[in-house]
């Protein structure tokens, strides 16, 4: 039974952990003042300037030039080619963006190689718990942060979910991967393509008919906006995490922190807004990610089509309920309504019942000699064929898009 569960929720936990990233427009009662504190950040101090208001004034220019230039396509070819961290870029690329990406692809001076370290260790116990959680806390949770759920709905991407949910569901497996920031790892490179995509976004967006009047700013993905996307992903995952009572080494949860913010470094959120500990964490989000849950017609949409993801393997028979089941349990009654998704008499039941034994055994075991290596190679396996599911068996590369959604 649990084999069945865990295999149906990787696949598409893998995939949906995708959305956790993605982007789109907030309702009125997003508009929380902003007081969270710089002093509590990882540079800490800092201008404290609202991050609504501030986009990645590096990337945004520079994006909107090559776009405007028609570069696009050709630097997209040649960057199929960089997938590794220590790669040198490819040559060829127009002056202006290979040294802009020189500096962004440069770890921030305060990464510590020790808690990236430790970080593994912490996703190879964990791994599993992780794909879970990316796929249907974060990836779900997307659905419902309006600004999010609207930017990729109408965005390029918003076209083809699968093919866009591999892409973000890359970055969730760069980031639980060994060599994540090493030489030979991949989450610099997918953190460096990200956030040009991003920039793109924001300078193609605003020119989608359906973008105006969606959103409140004219500019998308705000540097809030992007603390918001942030908070669904290891902020939710370490509240889920705590909820199950899975106990987590002080060392290893400070690195799991850790190398989610040099991931927010790598995407352009500026030092002053990234929180230091996870109690800054914590009180960030209780500001920026509580308020902001809200249904929209896009997300629900978009929800929609991340329980069918399973369909194309059994028709929907089984992993739409079960992710339905899954998200209900993780995100709640109230989101899972919004959502529009049925109860399941057989699902919902166990979930709550099963789950918390089941991660009372595994915890269990995991003293003995070999279990965690036994758990990586299992959740490894798990992982990889979500991805690979995702991507039907393509190799997934992150593209600058030049065009918004078609229709
Ligand atoms: C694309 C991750 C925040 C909107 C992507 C991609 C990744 C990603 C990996 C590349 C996938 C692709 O090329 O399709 C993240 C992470 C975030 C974040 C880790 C925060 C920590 C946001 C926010 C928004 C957003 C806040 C909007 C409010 C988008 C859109 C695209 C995208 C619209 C797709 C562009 C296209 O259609 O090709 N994101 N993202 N993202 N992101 Fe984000």
């Amino acid at each position: 039974m649990a084999e069945v569960s865990r295999r149906n929720v990787l696949m598409a936990g893998g995939a949906l952990g995708a959305l956790g990233a993605l982007g789109a427009a907030a309702p009125a009662h997003a508009k929380t003042p902003w007081t969270w504190s710089p002093e509590g950040s990882v540079a800490g101090a800092g201008a404290g300037a609202d991050p609504r208001w501030v986009w990645d004034a590096e990337a945004d220019p520079l994006v909107a030039d090559l776009l405007d230039r028609g570069d696009v396509p050709r630097v997209n070819e040649l960057l199929r080619t960089w997938k590794k961290n220590g790669q040198p870029l490819p040559g060829g690329l127009p002056a202006d963006l290979r040294d802009f990406m020189e500096s962004a692809r440069r770890l921030p001076p305060w990464a510590e190689a020790g808690k990236l370290a430790t970080a593994v260790d912490f996703n190879e116990k964990r791994g599993l718990y992780l794909g879970v959680l990316y796929g249907l806390a974060s990836g779900m949770m997307s659905t419902v942060i309006p600004k999010e759920a609207r930017a990729v709905y109408y965005s390029q991407g918003g076209a083809d979910m699968k093919d866009r949910i591999s892409k973000t569901a890359k970055l969730g497996y760069d980031i639980g991967s060994r060599n994540a920031y090493l030489d030979d790892g991949e989450m610099i490179v997918t953190c460096v393509k990200t956030r040009l995509v991003h920039a793109a976004v924001r300078h193609l967006l605003p020119q989608s008919p359906h973008w105006t009047g969606a959103a409140d700013e004219d500019i998308p993905i705000s540097q809030r906006d992007m603390m918001v996307t942030w908070h669904s992903l290891p902020t939710t995952v370490m509240r889920k995490l705590k909820d199950w009572k899975v106990p987590i080494p002080a060392a290893e949860s400070t690195a799991f922190l850790h190398s989610w913010q040099v991931s927010a470094h790598m995407l352009g959120i500026q030092d002053e807004y990234i929180p230091a500990t996870w109690d800054e964490a914590d009180s960030q989000a209780e500001q920026v990610l509580d308020p902001v849950l809200a249904a929209t017609p896009e997300g629900v949409k978009l929800a929609d089509i991340l329980l069918n993801l399973g369909s194309s393997v059994d028709g929907g028979i089984l992993s739409k309920p079960i992710l339905g089941a899954f998200t209900r349990f993780m995100l709640g009654d109230r989101i899972a309504g919004w959502l529009k998704i049925p109860r399941e008499p057989i699902w919902d039941p166990l979930l709550r019942t099963a789950w918390g034994p089941f991660v009372a055994v595994r915890e269990g075991l995991l003293p003995f000699p070999g279990a965690p290596e036994a758990y990586w190679t299992f959740d490894e396996f798990l992982r990889k064929a979500a991805l690979l599911f995702l991507s039907e068996a393509k190799p997934i590369s992150i593209e600058i898009p030049d065009t918004n959604r078609p229709s």
